[in-house]
């Protein structure tokens, strides 16, 4: 049986494009393969840029929450917070030491990061070594991750194969499982979905909120209610498919095209469908951030299930390192 495991960020509540690009694959996959599966919210790295106590916890919430109500079963996957089982930084510490600084300046994303921006420090530095401490803590087999995260992985190989080298077998060297775009969301703008965009759709807001969202923010032209439009160059209809029935969606196409069916109404359908489309899972959102002592509850199980995998291999690099 092979462990999967990978880190999500915790850059605060996730919208339609996290939740259908990510986090409902990761669980469809989480749940269909006999594989061992690891989660966790890498609460560490965010530290690097999120420097208000209660922001970064309230984000770790918000993001645990939503993995919950989209139905993670955390009998199945190990579910938990990287700052929970802090032997992760120990652990980090022994790989930078084994690794080379001259590799660490080639990193793209420190690169990426240090151009853009304000707060440039240490941690945002040594932030792939914090990563590879999350793989080889858990002797994790494959680590699903996005594009941007290759290198990442290709860094985590290169200090375990180092390690293993020098201090004689110690650490698993993990396989990527690279996470193929499969869909993009577009955003209210018709951009890609993005926080830093500002064009999400938030589906775990307020049907009133998200009724202001869409009457405001969605584009729209000015073909007269009554003339036939073009669904398929229409953002409101592109997230209307995504989240309505096929049947649905065809039948909202040919209102558009035989004209008399406004954008008003495509909006109010658009609305309706994310207003109950995600009810349930919205209602479990709620509940779960009111009732925060059962998210740390949850998080707590993780962590302890994780600490008991992850002591034994640290125990196993600190007799290798002579300490
Ligand atoms: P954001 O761009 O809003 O900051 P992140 O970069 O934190 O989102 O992305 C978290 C996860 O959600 C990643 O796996 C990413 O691929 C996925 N994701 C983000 N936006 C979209 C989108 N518009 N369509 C599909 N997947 C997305
Ligand atoms: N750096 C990853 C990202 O930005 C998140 C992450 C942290 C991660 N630790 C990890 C992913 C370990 C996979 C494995 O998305």
């Amino acid at each position: 049986m092979a462990r999967i495991l990978t880190g999500i960020q915790s850059t605060g509540t996730p919208h339609l494009g996290n939740l259908l690009g990510a986090i409902r694959p990761a669980i469809d996959l989480a749940h269909q393969s006999d594989n061992e599966s690891f989660l966790f919210i890498a609460d560490m790295h965010s530290l690097t840029q999120v420097k208000d106590g209660a922001t970064l916890r309230e984000n770790t919430y918000a993001v645990a929450a939503a993995w919950l109500a989209f139905g993670l079963d955390t009998e199945r996957t190990v579910f938990y917070r990287q700052s929970d089982v802090a032997e992760v930084t120990e652990l980090a510490w022994y790989l930078n030491c084994f690794f080379p600084y001259q590799r660490l300046t080639l990193a793209h994303s420190f690169k990426d990061k240090a151009d853009r921006l304000e707060d440039v420090n240490g941690g945002l530095f040594s932030y792939p070594m914090l990563m590879a401490a999350d793989i080889l803590l858990y002797d994790a087999d494959f680590v699903p991750v996005g594009k941007d995260q290759l290198q990442h992985l290709e860094m985590t190989r290169d200090v375990a194969s180092r390690f293993n080298h020098k201090m004689g077998e110690t650490f698993v060297v993990p396989k990527e499982m690279i996470r193929e775009e499969t869909q993009l969301i577009p955003g209210l703008d018709g951009g890609k979905m993005s926080k830093s965009k500002g064009n999400t759709l938030n589906i775990f807001d307020e049907p009133s909120a998200l009724k202001k969202r869409i009457n405001k923010e969605i584009i729209t032209d000015a073909t007269p209610l009554e003339d036939p439009k073009d669904p398929d160059g229409a953002v409101v209809y592109n997230l209307y498919k995504l989240v309505a029935t096929e049947a649905e969606a065809d039948q909202m196409a040919s209102a558009l095209r035989a004209g008399g069916y406004g954008w008003g109404h495509a909006k109010k359908a658009l609305l309706e469908a994310v207003v109950d489309g995600f009810a349930k899972e919205r209602d479990e959102f709620n509940r779960w951030m009111s009732d925060k002592s059962a998210l740390d509850a949850e998080l707590a199980k993780g962590a302890e299930r994780a600490r008991a995998v992850a002591q034994p291999v640290l125990q196993r690099v600190r007799e290798k390192i002579g300490f």
